[in-house]
Order: C-alpha cells, then structure tokens, then sequence
C-alpha cells in the first residue's frame, strides 16, 4: 500500500470514529428535534448534530436556533442584534462564533449571554463594540473581542468570571484610564491577555497575578515604572513590540523576571540592551537605536563564571538587526551566551 493510501485511509478511519463519538452522546429524539428545528438558511449535519453552521449567508439576524446546539457558527454575516428571542431555545450552547457581524453594544439585548449558562468560548471579533458586553456567563473561559471600537471596559463585567483564561481585545480604542484595577477585577485565572494596537500610553494597571501572557503590541508605551513586574510572576511571553520605549523609560532591573521566557522588544527607542534575566531564551531587540553590545554589559551571570553548569544563560535566539550594530559580534556575547542557537545582527 502507498503511503498516501495508507495515510488517506487512517484519515478516514479517524473521522469514522469521532463521528460515532459525537453522535453517539445524544439520544435519538434530540437528535431528530434538532434536525427538525434546523433554519432553512443554516446547515445541520447529521453526524455532527450538536453544530449548527449559519456563516456566510449574508444573514441580518440571527435565526431561531435548535434546542441541542452546543456549536453555533454565525460568522462573515451581516447581523446587527443579538436577539433573546432567537437564541431563546438554545441553552446548551458552549461555543459561538459571531466573528465578522455588525454587532453594536447597544445591538446585544440584555440576559441573551448570561443565559448561556454553558458557554466557554465566545468570539466576537470584527464586530462594532464599543465596550466589553456584560453580563458574561461565569463559564467563560475564552473571550475574543478583537477589533471592535471598545473605549470602555464597564467597572466589574469580569467579576466573577473564575474560569476566563483568555482574553483578546487587541485592535480596540483603550486608553489608559479604560485598563485598571477596578474593570479587571474578577479575573481570578487569567492566563493570556492581548492588548495589543490600543491606545495606551502607560503599562496597564490591575493585571491579575496568573497572567502569563501579556501582549502590549502597537500601543505608545514610553516607559515601565519600577517593579512593574512584581505583581505578575508568572509573565512568561511578553511583547511590548512597536511602542515608544527608550531607555531611559526601562528601569535597569526591570526584566530581571525569573519566570520570563520570551521578550520582545522589537521597534521601540532603546539606546542599551536592557538587562536580561538567565532564564531567558528569546530576545527581540531589533529595529531600536542601539549602538553596541558587549557581554559584559547584557551577560545575566558573571562571564568566567557561566562554566558551572546550572548559571549558564538559557538564551537562544536574539535579535539585533535594525539598530547601529557593526558586525562582527563581540567574542564575549558568545561566551556568554553558550545555548545560543541563531542571533540576527
Ligand atoms: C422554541 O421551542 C418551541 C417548542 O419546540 C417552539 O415552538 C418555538 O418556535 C421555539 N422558538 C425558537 C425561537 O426557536
Ligand atoms: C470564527 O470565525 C472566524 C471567521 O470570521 C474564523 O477565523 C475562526 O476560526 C472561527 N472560530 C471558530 C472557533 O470556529
Ligand atoms: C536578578 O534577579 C536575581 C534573582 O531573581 C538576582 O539574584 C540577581 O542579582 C538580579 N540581577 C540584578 C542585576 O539585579
Ligand atoms: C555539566 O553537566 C554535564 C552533564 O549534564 C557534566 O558532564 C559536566 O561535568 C557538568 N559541568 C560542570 C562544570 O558542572
């Protein structure tokens, strides 16, 4: 047998059998009245009957959707309200896809998305939002807002939203005043927020301490007070690409953060390789106005020490290209860096 027959052939097997596994968990009847109550503009498969597909019908409101749905995609239409009524018999739903729609804030009626009491992931993106919507159902593990026009996030919409561990709102028109301690309460297990392309101007406020993801792209950050990081040791990803840091904004130590992995710094105004902790593995510090680099000065451990196994700086890839960097890079950055598998000058 070929390989591509054999590979077809456990493709197909593979889908046999999530078929019979998705179908299998809902009783004949409900089966039927799903099928039944399906809208003549959205298709219902049969061995998939818990999804419900309505994308791409260029549809102004939402149809009356089945009682069983758990899987509901309404994106790339033209919908404008989020209707009680239409989504009235649908209270199992855990996924909704309403990406692409021209969903205002004051277009989602009150109770429709508390009363899925069931929903995890909710994806509102492309939309026309101008705040966060609330309420949200507390089981909400996945919310995806990007790129709407959202100015405001209304004080305790997250408040009790124990299971949100994502959070996108990257896109938007937050400024700094919108990002604080009181909106962002409630996020007790956040774990990856993207603010990425709003307007802020200063690191936000209020983070919770799970964060481990923080994304701050294209927004005009000019300086990182002291300690920033202290209220989030987990931070392990952190991209502050295209903002306005300069180093004078960067407090010598502030990157020493031991649980950090991933620090891109990529496009700002920075003269000096800011200090990196040894536990680092990529470092992006490319397209910024620095003039050189020593190993003594971005070495996290002491050079002639870097020999004992368990000091020896973790960093793998660093870029440096973009800035007034001359070739050839100095020997010391490689003594130092030992692990290092690709640098870009
Ligand atoms: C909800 O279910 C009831 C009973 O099956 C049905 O009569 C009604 O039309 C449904 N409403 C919607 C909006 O689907
Ligand atoms: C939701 O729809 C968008 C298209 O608007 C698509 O890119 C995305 O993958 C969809 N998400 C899911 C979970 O289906
Ligand atoms: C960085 O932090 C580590 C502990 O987390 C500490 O031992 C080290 O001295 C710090 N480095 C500098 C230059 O402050
Ligand atoms: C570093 O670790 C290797 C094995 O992981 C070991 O053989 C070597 O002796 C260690 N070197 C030092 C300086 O501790």
């Amino acid at each position: 047998m070929s390989i591509k027959m054999e590979r077809f052939l456990r493709l197909l097997c593979a889908a046999c059998l999530l078929d019979a596994v998705l179908s299998q968990d809902m009783p004949y009847e409900e089966r039927m009245a799903q099928i039944q109550a399906c809208p003549p503009e959205c298709h219902c498969p049969s061995n998939f009957p818990r999804a419900v597909y309505c994308d791409n019908q260029g549809l102004k409101s939402i149809p009356p959707i089945p009682p069983f749905t758990w899987y509901l995609y309404l994106q790339n239409n033209q919908i404008q309200v989020v209707s009680a009524d239409a989504l009235r018999n649908a209270t199992q739903l855990r996924w909704v896809n309403l990406s692409r729609n021209k969903i205002t804030s004051e277009g989602v009626e009150k109770g429709t998305l508390d009363a899925m009491s069931r929903l995890e992931h909710l994806n509102l993106d492309d939309n026309l939002l101008s705040w966060v919507p609330f309420p949200l159902p507390a089981s909400l593990e996945h919310l995806s807002l990007s790129r709407n026009r959202i100015s405001k996030i209304p004080d305790g919409v997250f408040f009790g939203l124990d299971k949100l561990t994502f959070l996108d709102l990257q896109g938007n028109k937050l400024m700094d005043d919108a990002v604080t301690e009181v909106s962002l309460k409630g996020l007790n297990n956040l774990v990856q927020i993207n603010l990425a392309k709003n307007q802020l101007s200063s690191m936000p406020l209020g983070l919770p301490p799970t964060t481990t993801q923080l994304f701050l792209d294209g927004n005009n950050i000019d300086k990182i007070p002291t300690g920033y990081f202290k209220g989030l040791p987990k931070v392990a990803f952190l991209r502050l690409n295209h903002n306005k840091l300069g180093s004078s904004g960067v407090p010598n130590n502030v990157f020493n953060i031991s649980s950090i992995l991933d620090l891109q710094l990529s496009h700002n105004l920075l003269t000096e390789v800011p200090l990196i902790p040894a536990g680092l593995e990529q470092l992006y510090l490319d397209h910024n106005n620095i003039k050189s680099v020593s190993g003594s000065n971005v070495c996290p451990t002491d050079i002639d020490s870097v020999d004992a196994n368990d000091s020896v700086p973790r960093l793998r890839y660093l870029r440096l290209d973009g800035n007034d960097i001359e070739p050839p890079i100095p020997r010391d950055v490689i003594l130092c860096f030992r692990l290092l598998r690709s640098i870009v000058i």
